[in-house]
């Protein structure tokens, strides 16, 4: 006989599914694909590259590179969780394993409602309720009772007030992959999915000394853990299904279903040696749960600044007062260092969002003149300055960051390296990154392709990855974001449009599929000088995107005594086509029907 207090509540309504949240992806694309002449690519190193980020340098100090809270062990418990929810567990494991003794500690320290499935049935079957009639059979005999019934007592105390105010741990189901395909429909998923390991021997061993105490609930075997008085041992009862030939069965049952269920939670799962004494086994239980629990604290608080960020900025950008404002002589090369500084931040600001918001396939569009390989300005420099301030930046933050340049691509003839990255590994690996020991450690070089990922990274930085004539980079490039998994995989600039080539093979074979994964990266920065067609002069306006805000055309005003300014004209929620934005500098309605080039058709030649 157990506790009472179990019986099930099937009369309560389901819990509301959570409505899932769309993040848009731009189909339009507004770069110009032709690779640059061999004159306009100048290889230059800028001269205050090491004095102008030495602050960041020095604050990349020997203690924080050896910091005791090394990610490196927190990645490898990272579990996917809702935020500002309770915590919800699922545990499982074959009979015996332990999840009944472990829930008892793991609800007395984290306060959530234990749901065992065994005790909600064992409560009907004691009450003699018709689900107790039916399900009494097989319960007895070790099989599985029929889903249906299961599932609905189930849900149904899941969508009680308390699981739902205090958090969740499930023991004994999703026990089929029926089972867990109905949680799933339901949108009903945990933080984290534990899985007791335990040899079958022992198991057997386990179920047969076991003894439950009526009145307490409490789980004791007869040699592992017997009872504390004689009164308690006087009223200790046995489970009709634990004699050796039913556990068998029941083993076997686990066995044939639990197999079909791991899939659905694999990246949730965590395996835990239950073959240890239970205190030993709860503390491993206890670190792990308190971690996830951190994670989901982090992620609410980063999703709080998000939210509010996203609300001072779309103050900051209707009101010209406040808003710092994009800065003036863009057409003025060599950029000032002020400038330079002015974009990695931005840029910078941009991905930290995103990555803090769990997106992990992004893109970096910027095309400032020194940072546009159409431009005979284009410095090779200036980008290397751009992702050495960004991999600083996230190694700052304890990360692990591998750099990644591609390198020659193609056989025989057609071998070859894109002429925009050529030298730019060399520049990397020579260039000043702090007397902090950053390179080697936080900071990695690499190339692009799978065998680059490796488990301490936490992040990859790729740096203007793209497709040269007769020659693709994203088989390598899809090979490596399939080894990186969840971890972010960042492409500054990249180019992943096919090269026309005078075979045309590139144009034909897998084209939909190459192209598909290039839009697979979400744009998480976006800056483009609007120039007249054929023109780079005046900056007529200029397009900026940073995460999470929406797209913002502004048009570039002459003022008095040589000065300028940007002006917000307006945003959009989307990329804009290049009509979209001549209409917005013609100051026609969104709605308008769109025409070929007219007098302020000048933008559609660059996008
Ligand atoms: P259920 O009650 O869930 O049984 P089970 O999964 O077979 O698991 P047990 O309760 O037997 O073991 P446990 O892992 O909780 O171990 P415990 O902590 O007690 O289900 C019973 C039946 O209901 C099923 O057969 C099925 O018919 C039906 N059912 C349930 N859910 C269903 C579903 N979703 N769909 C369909 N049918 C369903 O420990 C076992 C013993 O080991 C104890 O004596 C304990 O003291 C001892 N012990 C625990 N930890 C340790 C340790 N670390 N070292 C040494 N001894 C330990």
């Amino acid at each position: 006989m157990l506790n009472s207090s179990l019986s099930a509540t099937r009369s309560h309504s389901l819990p509301s599914t959570p409505t899932p949240t769309l993040s848009p992806l731009s189909s339009t694309s507004f770069l110009s694909l032709s690779s640059p002449s061999p004159s306009s690519v100048s290889c230059l190193l800028p001269s205050s590259s090491s004095s102008s980020f030495s602050k960041k340098l020095t604050s990349l100090s020997v203690s924080q590179l050896a910091r005791p809270n090394d990610p490196r062990k927190q990645r490898s418990l990272k579990v996917k969780c809702s935020q500002r929810e309770p915590l919800k567990v699922m545990i499982s494991g074959a009979p015996a394993s332990g999840k009944g003794t472990q829930c008892e500690m793991i609800s007395q320290k984290f306060g959530l409602v234990h749901i065992s499935t065994g005790d909600l049935l064992r409560a009907e079957v004691s009450a003699g309720t018709d689900i107790g009639n039916k399900a009494k059979e097989y319960m007895n005999s070790g099989r599985l009772v029929p889903d249906e019934i299961v599932t609905s007592m189930v849900t149904a105390r899941l969508s009680l007030k308390d699981a739902k105010e205090k958090g969740w741990l499930l023991d004994g189901y999703p026990r089929s992959l029926e089972q867990a395909k109905s949680l799933e429909k339901l949108k009903i998923r945990p933080d984290v999915y534990i899985m007791l390991d335990v040899p079958d021997e022992i198991l057997i061993d386990r179920c047969v000394g076991r003894r439950l105490d009526p009145v307490t609930g409490r789980i004791y075997h007869e040699k592992n853990f017997p009872p504390e008085t004689e009164e308690i041992k006087a009223r200790l009862v046995t489970r009709p299904d634990d004699t050796e030939e039913k556990v068998k069965a029941r083993l076997q049952i686990y066995k044939q279903n639990s197999e079909a269920v791991l899939p659905i939670y694999s990246d949730i799962l965590r395996k835990v040696n239950g073959n240890r004494t239970k205190e030993v086994v709860f503390n491993e239980i206890d670190l792990l749960l308190s971690h996830v629990l951190n994670e989901k604290e982090k992620a609410a608080k980063s999703e709080l600044s998000t939210k509010t960020t996203t609300t001072q900025a779309n103050m900051v950008s209707s009101s010209k007062d406040n808003w710092r404002g994009i800065p003036t002589r863009l057409n003025n090369i060599p950029h000032s260092r002020e400038i330079r500084e002015y974009f990695y931040d931005d840029v910078l600001q941009a991905i930290q969002r995103a990555v803090n918001n769990g997106k992990t396939r992004l893109k970096v569009e910027i095309n400032i003149p020194e940072l546009n390989p159409e431009m005979d300005v284009y410095r090779i420099g200036t980008l290397m300055e751009l992702v050495r301030v960004l991999a600083l930046s996230f190694a700052d933050d304890g990360k692990r960051i591998k750099v990644c340049v591609q390198g020659s691509m193609g056989e025989g003839a057609l071998a070859g390296m894109p002429l925009q990255l050529a030298g730019s590994r060399t520049i990397l690996e020579y260039m000043d990154w702090g007397d902090d020991g950053a390179l080697g450690t936080f900071v990695k070089i690499g190339s692009i392709g799978a065998k680059e990922v490796e488990e301490q990274d936490d992040m990859f930085i790729l740096v203007a990855p793209q497709n040269a004539v007769g020659n693709c980079i994203i088989g390598d490039l899809k090979a490596m974001t399939d080894a990186a998994g969840s971890r972010p995989v960042i492409l500054i600039n990249p180019k992943l449009k096919d090269v026309p080539g005078s075979s045309g093979i590139m144009q034909t074979m897998g084209r939909q599929e190459r192209l598909e994964y290039a839009a697979s990266f979400e744009i998480c920065y976006l800056f483009r000088l609007l120039y007249y067609a054929g023109t780079q002069y005046p900056i007529m306006a200029a397009l900026r995107m940073c995460y999470p805000y929406p797209y913002e055309l502004y048009k570039r005003v002459d003022e008095a005594a040589g000065k300028e300014k940007y002006v917000l004209l307006t945003t959009f929620e989307e990329r804009p086509s290049g009509d979209e934005i001549n209409n917005a500098f013609e100051g026609k309605p969104r709605s308008q029907e769109k025409k070929p080039l007219g007098i302020w058709g000048f933008l559609s030649g660059i996008l």
